[in-house]
Formats: C-alpha cells, structure tokens, sequence
C-alpha cells in the first residue's frame, strides 16, 4: 500500500489533501512556490483536527509524518503519489508536470487536482505519462469523499487501478470517468446549476437566500419514473438557459451583498467550522442509509 505521499502547491485544496493523508496515517512532504504558507498550513491542520477525528474515528494527529520541504525536488524525491494542487491554468500546469515528471520516481502516480483541465495537455511534457491522471477533489477535501479519477490518452489502466486503491485507503470513493472531457462530470452539473441560478438573480426572480433554499428545502425526491413522466416533456421548452448571463457589476453585487447578507456578520473560519461539523454529523447519517440502499 502507498504510504509516500507528496502535495505540490499548499492552498485550500493541498492543505485539504495534507490533512485527509494524514489522518490515514500517510508520510506527507508538502512543497509550494510561496514558502509562507507554511504557517497558515499548520493553522488549518489545527482548526480542522476536531473535525476530522471524530469523522475518522482516530485519536491523535501524528505530525511526525509531516514534512514541509524548500524544494520541489526534495518533495519529489520518495513519493511514490504526487497531488497537484497548484493554480489552475494550463501554462502554470504544464510546465509544472514536466518538473514533477523529470524529479519523481518513473512509477510514481502524478494526480492532478485540477477542476477541468484536459489530462493529455497538462502532461503533454511529462515524463512517463502512463502514470499521470486527474484527481480532482471536493472542496473541504478532508471531509468530502468524493474523487474524480480522470485518464489522459496516454494513461495505463495499472495506474489508474493503484490510484483507485490508493484514494480508497484514504477513505475516498473514486468516481472512474472513461475518457477525458473538459469539467468531468460534478462540475458540469455544478456549471449548469450555477448558469441558472445567475439568471434567476440578474433577472430579480428571487434573492440567493430563497435561491439556496429552493435546493436545501426541495427537490431530489421522486424517483425517475415519475421524474420522466412528469418533467420529461418540459426537457424541450425548455425551461432553463444554455448560455450563461453577462457577469455585470450589477449581478456581481446582487451576488456578493446577498450572501454576505444570509452569513449574518459570521467570519468564514465561523462558518467553516460550522459546515465541518455538519458534514462530520452528516457523512455518519449518509453512512448508516446509505448501507441500507446500496446493499
Ligand atoms: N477551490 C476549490 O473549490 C477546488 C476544488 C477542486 C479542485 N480545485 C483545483 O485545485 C487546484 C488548486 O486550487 P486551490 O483552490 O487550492 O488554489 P489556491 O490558489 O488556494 O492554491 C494554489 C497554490 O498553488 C501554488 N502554486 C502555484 N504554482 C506553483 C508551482 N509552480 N509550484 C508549487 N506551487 C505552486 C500557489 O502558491 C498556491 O498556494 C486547482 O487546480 C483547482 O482548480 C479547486
């Protein structure tokens, strides 16, 4: 089983990994281009330990398996997984992959974080691409299990089995897409929820706090038969828009004013330690049904 485990880039998704590894007792060397977020880092290890070891039922957090190196070829040197967690752009990811390609062991797994980019380009200049794929994570990643696992056109099946293997044992469940596509699959659905729920604020039908709780309070309860029967025919008024609103000053602010109106003056580590509890309490609820469905 993959114990080495290296993080490249140590912003919100990196140090989510960071955390999730070691709370499955993983060896984690972390590097990022900004050495300062070293200390920002730790403090998120703390805020979020609570949290993470009542929904992993363990007891203590052993920092000894953490190291946070100066160098990338010093991050590199024993993985035997890297995560990509640096800055989402194709340029930035490329030239990145090709780094971590000529300083890694030629078998070790290169994960990309990435929310869309396609696997083929940002590895097209790494070394041994048959062991390079996405991993794109949720964000809080240390509570979300989910894991979009996405082949480039050169990736071997061997590796993607590993990689299957490795995110269960961080207890993950991997979501195996065939075959590349720009977005994979959650964000396009998140994509075409969003578009809309921009349209209904632009147009003034509703306020983004009845707009969140038409989807907290609503839908998701039929089963498809009925689903079909029911809303089929509407697939082709239809009712939603495929392009997306112009982000103007005025829908912007509609946005930001009306959210920062629901968090009631809360800070976001308020709020962040709010949605870790509830997601700690939730996953242990889905858990319990969730055996009931699926057996
Ligand atoms: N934020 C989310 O909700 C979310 C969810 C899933 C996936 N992702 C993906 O995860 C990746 C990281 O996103 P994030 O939200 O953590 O961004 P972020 O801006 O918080 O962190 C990115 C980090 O990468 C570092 N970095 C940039 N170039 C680097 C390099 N060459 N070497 C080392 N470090 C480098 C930056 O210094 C920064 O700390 C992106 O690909 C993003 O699309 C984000």
């Amino acid at each position: 089983m993959i114990k080495n485990v290296a993080v490249i880039g140590t912003g919100v998704i990196g140090a989510g990994w960071i955390i999730r590894c070691l709370a499955h007792n993983k060896k984690v060397v972390a590097f990022d281009k900004d050495l300062k977020l070293k200390k920002r880092l730790i403090a998120e290890i703390k805020r979020t330990w609570p949290y993470v070891k009542k929904l992993f039922n363990k007891k203590k957090l052993n920092l000894k398996n953490f190291k946070y190196v100066t160098s990338i070829e010093e991050a590199l040197k024993e993985a035997d997984f890297i995560q990509e967690c640096a800055t989402e752009n194709y340029k930035i990811k490329t030239k990145l992959m090709n780094i971590i390609g000529k300083y890694s062991k030629l078998n070790a797994i290169i994960s990309s974080s990435s929310s869309g980019l396609l696997p083929t380009r940002i590895y097209s200049k790494c070394k041994n691409p048959a062991r390079a794929m996405i991993g794109h994570p949720f964000n809080p990643v240390y509570m979300c299990p989910g894991v979009e696992v996405v082949p480039g056109k050169k990736t071997k099946k061997v590796f993607l089995n590993k990689a299957n293997k490795f995110y269960k044992s961080i207890s993950m469940n991997p979501i195996m897409v065939k075959k590349e596509l720009p977005g994979y699959l959650a964000d396009r659905l998140q994509e075409a929820l969003w578009r809309e729920a921009l349209h209904i604020v632009n147009e003034g039908y509703a306020s983004t706090k009845d707009l969140d709780r038409s989807i907290e309070d609503g839908p998701g309860k039929a089963g498809m038969k009925h689903m079909l029967e029911q809303f089929g025919p509407a697939l082709k008024l239809p009712w939603t828009k495929l392009k997306a609103p112009k982000l103007s000053k005025k829908l912007s602010s509609r946005v930001i004013s009306g959210t920062k109106q629901q968090t009631k003056g809360k800070s976001v580590a308020m709020i962040s330690n709010i949605r870790d509890e509830y997601l700690v309490n939730l996953q242990k609820l889905r858990k319990k049904y969730e055996n009931k469905i699926r057996k």
